[in-house]
C-alpha cells in the first residue's frame, strides 16, 4: 500500500491515476470491521481503493473528546494492508487548513437540528473536510456508512449543491453480535458499559414509543441527548460514562 502525507504529494500520485476508476473511504482512522466492510465494496466496484485517514479537529465541538480520539494508526495500515487497498492518504492538519478554517461549508437548515444541536459547528467542521477530501480524491464514488445517518444526508446534500462528480454510496451499519453500531467510539467503553450500550440498538429498534424508549434508557445510566424518528428511521444519541454514542435504525 502506497502511504501519502503531504498534499503536494498526493496531487503529483492523483495524476497517474487517470483512467482508473477510484473508490474512496474518508475515515478519522481507528479502523474497525465497519470501515472494512466499506474498503471491501470499494474494492469490487472499482479499480483503485483509496482510504484517508484524518482526524478532523474541526468538526470536534468538544476538545475532550478530541484529546480522546482513539488514534491507531500503526494497526489502521496492518489492517488496510491486509485488505490490499491501494493508497492510504493520511495528511497533516496544517497541511490541510493552510488557510486556518477561514473558509468553511455551511448549511443551514438540516445541521442545526439533532446532532447540530447538541454539536454545535460540528457539521460545518465535516463538510468542510469532506469537501477538502472529494476534491483532492476526485473518486467516482465515496463510500460512507448509515451510522452517521444525518452526516450522509448532508454530504448528499453538498455534493448535489455544489455540483461535486462523486458518487455518493451509502453502506448498511455493521453492528456487533449483540446489535451494538461499530464505532471508534466503543473502544472507550469498559466491559461493562459494553454490555450496557447494547441495549441501546435494542431499545430504538422496540416497539416502545419515543419517550418510553428515554425512561429505558435513563434507568440503564445512560444520559440521552435526542430519541426522535424521522427521515423513516428512528434516530438516536446518549452518553455513557463519557462517552457519546449515536445510533439509527430503519423505523417506519
Ligand atoms: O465519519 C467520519 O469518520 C468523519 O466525519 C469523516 C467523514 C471522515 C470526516 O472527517
Amino acid at each position: 500500500m502506497n502511504i501519502v502525507t503531504e498534499v503536494n504529494d498526493w496531487i503529483s500520485m492523483r495524476k497517474k491515476m487517470a483512467n482508473q476508476t477510484i473508490g474512496f473511504i474518508p475515515t478519522m482512522g481507528n479502523l474497525h470491521a465497519g470501515h472494512m466492510s466499506l474498503c471491501e465494496r470499494s474494492k469490487y466496484e472499482n479499480d483503485v481503493t483509496i482510504v484517508s485517514i484524518f482526524v478532523n479537529p474541526t468538526q470536534f465541538n468538544n476538545q475532550h473528546d478530541l484529546m480522546h480520539y482513539p488514534r491507531t494508526l500503526e494497526n489502521d495500515i496492518e489492517q488496510l494492508t491486509k485488505a490490499k487497498v491501494d493508497y492510504l492518504f493520511a495528511p497533516h492538519a496544517e497541511s490541510m487548513y493552510q488557510d486556518h478554517y477561514e473558509i468553511q461549508v455551511m448549511e443551514t437548515e438540516l445541521s442545526k437540528v439533532l446532532e447540530g444541536e447538541h454539536r454545535p459547528g460540528h457539521f460545518n467542521g465535516m463538510l468542510t473536510i469532506v469537501l477538502k477530501l472529494l476534491n483532492l480524491v476526485r473518486a467516482n464514488k465515496a463510500y460512507f456508512g448509515e451510522k452517521d445517518y444525518q452526516q450522509l444526508l448532508l454530504v448528499k446534500k453538498m455534493v448535489a449543491s455544489l455540483f461535486l462528480s462523486t458518487e455518493i454510496i451509502a453502506c448498511e451499519t455493521i453492528r456487533n453480535e449483540n446489535g451494538l453500531a461499530l464505532s471508534s467510539r466503543n473502544s472507550r467503553l469498559d466491559k461493562e458499559q459494553l454490555d450496557t450500550a447494547e441495549h441501546f440498538s435494542a431499545l430504538l429498534r422496540s416497539h416502545l414509543n419515543d419517550e418510553n424508549v428515554i425512561a429505558e434508557l435513563i434507568k440503564l445510566g445512560f444520559k440521552v441527548d435526542y430519541i426522535v424518528q424521522k427521515w423513516q428511521r428512528r434516530l438516536g444519541a446518549v452518553v455513557l460514562g463519557d462517552v457519546r454514542l449515536i445510533d439509527n435504525v430503519n423505523y417506519n
